[in-house]
């Protein structure tokens, strides 16, 4: 039970060696940008209107939305640090937890703040928190400035002509300016940044800018509204998801999905450049976390993994997996003010593991058939030229001995078969597989035979596909048709079925 009447000094924080603290909290634009919209967001803003004007070391940025706005009392709360509590509950749609993000990521990005606020029916009001007049020795104190920078009028015009809504304005960009002159490669560079925070909010809002009926546009620069960037092709034919699943957590329940992203052969140039997303196939692999439909996390294993933790691989790059919780899940997700970290709760990792795992095996199977999965021939009916097994010593890897290439070759050498035998050994005990995963991890992806071949190749395979079909029809008396069905899945004859259409023409199918 705590002292009625202690003793007690007052120690308010110096306000501003507060702010440069604060300003050091770890946002980039991108996110500190997206932080405005999820306030635009919970007020309902259905439009937000992004603008960046390049005016050197003095450029300016401008984010108008058309949400419910707030009345001065509001926005006195709303500029003050910390002016609500992350104890409080919030309504359902609020992307809000901690009463910071305004301020926190303003104030990382700009050295003045202004915002100006229209709420429906009432009237303009305008608060300013200005750094270099805070850090004055004679100022030092929280002094809410209420009105815009002498000159600055114009930059709050967009509220003119709106019912209601919010403007907020960052003058002062030193972060963002640091370095930058009027010269063109300065400002090369000043909209190079623009189109990351393009690039980003397509990303986290892409469930909101969504679909015909979208609940968000967002336009940057008087550009057409932002398209979304959906990190599970889920409109893709040859995406494989999983169910939709609902497990019980602390704090409500989550949603699970899956997802086994399309092979690279059944995607053109421009949608598999777009889906690798920012940071390429590689890191974009894994959980998208989602709290209120709003990205908090892109990808990343969350320290799942057994039995030891995954880290992000070539070959699982095409699983991703959503999982979404609501604001009411924020403390057992351990949010951060940023909101880019969030923890699965300890009840919720076994069912997340154990879902990744499989979308991570089906992953790699994809990867490794090089679009064959699901696609042409499904992987258990394929045969293989390779097969790997993993034992005590690691993965190890052997020419399938039941290729029917194989096995016309042994019937052929007769007693001489032993001698293939051995070379074989020698070939599977030497594969260089450091050398291909190096490779691999290098170049994106290695070659394999279902890269468009050079004549001569095409020439080679289609002499042991011709002498293939003359053993399998005469020697073995197998029908046409089935002759054909057994190349069309068999290695590496399955990538060209044109050879084999040339050899046994699909006419010869029907009876
Ligand atoms: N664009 C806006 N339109 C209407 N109200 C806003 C807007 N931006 C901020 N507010 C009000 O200001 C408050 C403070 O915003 P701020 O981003 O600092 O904290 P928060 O959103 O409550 O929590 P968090 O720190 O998690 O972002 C909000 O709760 C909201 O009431
Ligand atoms: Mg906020």
């Amino acid at each position: 039970m705590p002292d009625e009447s202690p003793s007690y000094e007052l120690a308010w924080p110096p306000a501003h060696a507060m702010i440069e603290s604060l300003r050091g909290v770890g946002y980039s634009v991108e996110t500190a940008v997206a932080d405005l919209v999820d306030n635009s967001i919970a007020a309902s803003a259905r439009t937000i209107r992004l603008d960046f004007h390049f005016d050197g070391p003095d450029s300016w940025m401008t984010l108008l939305d058309d949400g419910r706005g707030m009345g001065p009392e509001e926005l006195r709360s709303a500029m003050t640090v910390g002016g609500r509590s992350p104890l409080e509950t919030r309504s359902s749609g609020d992307l809000g937890r901690f009463g910071m993000g305004l301020k926190t990521a303003s104030f990382s990005q700009c050295r003045c703040l202004t915002v100006a606020t229209l709420p429906e029916s009432g009237a303009l009001s305008v608060r300013r928190w200005d750094l270099d007049y805070i850090a004055r020795p004679d100022v030092n104190e929280w002094r809410l400035l209420t009105g815009p920078s002498a000159g600055s009028e114009a930059r709050l015009a967009g509220l003119a002509s709106s019912v209601s809504g919010t403007l907020v304005l960052w003058e002062r960009l030193d972060r963002i300016t640091a370095g930058l002159t009027h010269d063109r490669r300065s400002q090369d560079a000043f909209f190079a940044m623009v189109a990351r925070v393009e690039q980003h909010l397509a990303m986290v809002f892409h469930r909101y800018l969504e679909g015909p009926g979208a609940r968000l546009r967002i336009h940057v620069g008087g550009a057409a509204r932002l398209r979304p960037w959906d990190p599970f092709l889920s409109a893709h034919p040859a995406t494989e998801p999983t169910p939709v699943e609902r497990i019980p957590a602390p704090g409500g329940a989550i949603q699970l999905q899956g997802f086994v992203l399309p092979h690279r052969d059944q995607l053109d140039d421009e949608t598999w450049r777009r889906a690798a997303g920012r940071d390429g196939w590689v890191s974009q692999q894994g959980f998208y976390v989602y709290r209120n439909d709003r990205l908090l996390v892109a990808g990343g294993w969350l320290g799942l993994g057994e039995p030891r933790v995954w880290t992000r691989e070539e070959p699982f790059k095409l699983a991703r997996l959503a999982v979404s919780f609501s604001n009411s899940g924020d403390a057992a997700w351990e949010v951060d003010i940023r909101k880019s970290v969030a923890r699965p709760p300890r009840a919720v990792r076994p069912r997340l593991t154990a879902l990744a795992d499989s979308v991570r095996t089906v992953a790699r199977q994809v990867f490794a058939h090089r679009g064959a999965y699901g696609k042409r021939a499904p992987v258990s009916d394929l045969v293989p030229a390779w097969l790997s097994a993993t034992g005590r010593r690691g993965v190890t890897y052997r020419v399938n001995r039941d290729h029917p290439v194989m096995s016309r070759v042994r019937e052929n050498l007769g007693h001489h078969h032993e001698s293939l035998e051995d070379l074989l050994r020698i070939v599977e005990s030497t594969v260089p597989v450091q050398r291909i995963w190096l490779d691999a991890v290098e170049q994106g992806e290695v070659q394999s035979g279902a890269e468009p071949l050079d004549p001569d190749q095409i020439d080679a395979m289609e002499r042991t596909a011709k002498a293939l079909i003359d053993h399998l029809t005469s020697r073995v008396g197998l029908e046409p048709t089935l002759v054909r069905a057994r190349l069309l899945a068999t290695e590496p004859f399955q990538n060209h079925p044109e050879v084999i259409d040339r050899l046994l023409p699909p006419s010869t199918e029907t009876p």
